[in-house]
């Protein structure tokens, strides 16, 4: 909602109003009563806006001390000394003087000055009277003058007033203000956010918004920190990349069953592909064929599109299939991707086009670190997204004894020793291990990934020559992630109710491994 920065009776708006009747105007003049900050904040809120400028001025002035006051209020002591002698037409002594004017200060003072300026004499019997029939009381003047001016052009008689302590000097901080070029009389409403029903009503067009205020500090100026998933994801990165690995590019969360699935040989009646297990794009709902993206993309999807049809339906390359009839209508649904090795699969086929010096596709090594999606109900150890850590490894000569080999290297530079592995199914490896690893704080094993080699069925409808095996394995990026922060609960280290401080206070993950 556009919120209302206006209120009639409020300072900005005063000022607003004094400019309408004269500009530059002085703020002490103005607004002798305000409040230095009070008036400030106004002038910024509407300097903000463009509706007015302000220059700062510092002024020094002149104000009554305490006896000044006195005297502006009831004269000087000397005249008062005199006035009380002119109404006693036979004198007075000083106790009677005292008695009179209540203050033997005033007296005491104020008759040797009346004595200076010949207003009063002596009595033969030593009494105080007046010596003239009226005075000048030039002080008392000076001080009224002061008072409603606050200043005094002499600056010698200044000095002389302080030096008695009448007067002392103030330095005063005032503002000049002009109208600035968005002037007018009203602040208009400003919007602080572009909201929904702004869009919906078009009021945006003419809405006024806030300028952004660039200069605020801001309450906390502590800088940022990595999230911890994002810290044990750099140590995974750091680890692959020293390991030869080159990142796959997964930018994209929508894929079509054909990559997700069928391209690693999972049945379309495979309960992986259920609704309850895998979220499925409403709009729109289909996807392309596999086709080539840019032009030197020259891989054959025609042929790789009839070697997943053939081999899930009739089976091929020694393998007798599923023997159903492959649709080729599920296999362009959209989903949202339920693994990261639906882009493996995308870049196994990209490998398996390329030709080395012996003409087979050369070695390679990939990972990837990025979003996946289940449609899973969530809790303390599920969310419906998460993070999957995958590597796939393409080469000749490749076996299962090895593939252990190899993870007991790559987990072990995370810190996890003696490895045991378990027996699992994959539709797309074969065989296929699931990883464990014991946990020193839990006192168990536990399931850190799992692994396997493709199987031929997916491997040769790519057009790999059939020496050629590749490994792959995956893991989620918050399972240990949650074991090295001791995180139990999922929802502390993803989505809404993560608790910033936590994030602040994680301990740092060493990034720079040698
Ligand atoms: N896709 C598997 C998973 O989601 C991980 C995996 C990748 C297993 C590659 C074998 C080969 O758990």
């Amino acid at each position: 909602m556009a919120s209302t920065t206006s209120h009639s009776g409020d300072l900005a708006t005063q000022v607003l109003q004094a400019l309408d009747r004269s500009s530059p105007l002085l703020s002490a003049e103005a607004f002798p009563v305000s409040s230095f900050i009070e008036l400030k904040a106004a002038l910024d809120r509407l300097a903000s806006r463009e509706m007015a400028t302000y220059d700062t001025l510092e002024r020094e002035e002149v104000v009554l001390e305490p006896e000044g006051e006195q005297i502006a209020a009831n004269g000087s002591h000397e005249a008062r000394v005199f006035d009380t002698l002119r109404s006693a037409v036979d004198g007075l002594t000083v106790q009677d003087l005292e008695k009179a004017i209540g203050d033997k200060n005033v007296v005491k003072i104020g008759q040797g000055k009346a004595f200076k300026e010949k207003w009063i004499s002596k009595t033969k019997d030593g009494k105080f009277k007046a010596a003239v029939d009226s005075i000048q009381d030039v002080t008392r003047e000076q001080m009224q003058t002061i008072k409603s001016t606050r200043t005094y052009p002499d600056a010698k008689l200044l000095a002389d007033l302080k030096k008695r302590k009448l007067i002392r000097l103030q330095k005063i901080i005032g503002f000049r203000i002009h109208k600035g070029a968005k002037f007018a009389l009203r602040i208009p409403e400003e919007a602080t956010d572009l909201t929904a029903d702004m869009i919906t009503s078009g009021s945006w067009k003419t809405a006024t918004f806030k300028p952004y205020n660039f200069k605020a500090s801001g309450a906390d100026q502590r800088s940022g920190a990595l999230h911890p998933l994002s810290k044990v994801r750099a140590e995974f990165r750091q680890i692959f990349f020293e390991m030869g690995f080159e990142e796959m590019p997964t930018d994209k969360f929508v894929e079509s069953g054909f990559w997700n699935f069928d391209a690693l040989f999972v049945p379309q009646q495979h309960p992986a592909r259920d609704l309850q297990d895998t979220f499925y794009i409403s709009d729109p709902k289909v996807a392309d064929m596999p086709r080539a993206s840019s032009p030197e993309d020259s891989k054959d999807y025609d042929a790789y599109w009839g070697n997943v049809k053939a081999v899930h339906q009739d089976g091929k390359y020694g393998s007798i299939g599923y023997r159903y009839p492959w649709s080729g209508d599920e296999s362009l649904r959209l989903v949202l991707r339920t693994h990261t090795t639906a882009i493996s699969a995308n870049m196994l086929h990209g490998l398996a086009a390329k030709k080395g010096s012996d003409g087979r596709p050369p070695a390679a090594r990939y990972f990837s670190i990025d979003r996946v999606f289940r449609n899973e109900s969530v809790d303390a150890t599920h969310l419906a997204e998460f993070h999957q850590v995958e590597g796939v490894i393409a080469d000749t000569n490749l076996t299962l004894g090895g593939l252990m080999e190899f993870m007991d290297i790559f987990f072990g530079k995370m810190g996890l020793k003696n490895l045991k592995y378990k027996p699992a199914y994959n539709p797309y490896t074969e065989p296929s291990m699931e990883i464990f690893s014991y946990h020193e704080g839990l006192g168990k094993l536990i399931e850190i990934g799992n692994s396997g080699m493709f199987r031929a069925e997916v491997l040769e409808s790519m057009g790999f020559p059939k020496e050629m095996r590749v490994y792959g394995w995956g893991l989620s990026l918050e399972r240990p992630t949650m074991i090295k922060y001791g995180i139990s609960n999922i929802r502390e280290l993803l989505g809404h109710k993560v608790d910033l401080n936590f994030v602040q206070n994680s301990p740092a993950v060493r990034l720079d491994k040698d």
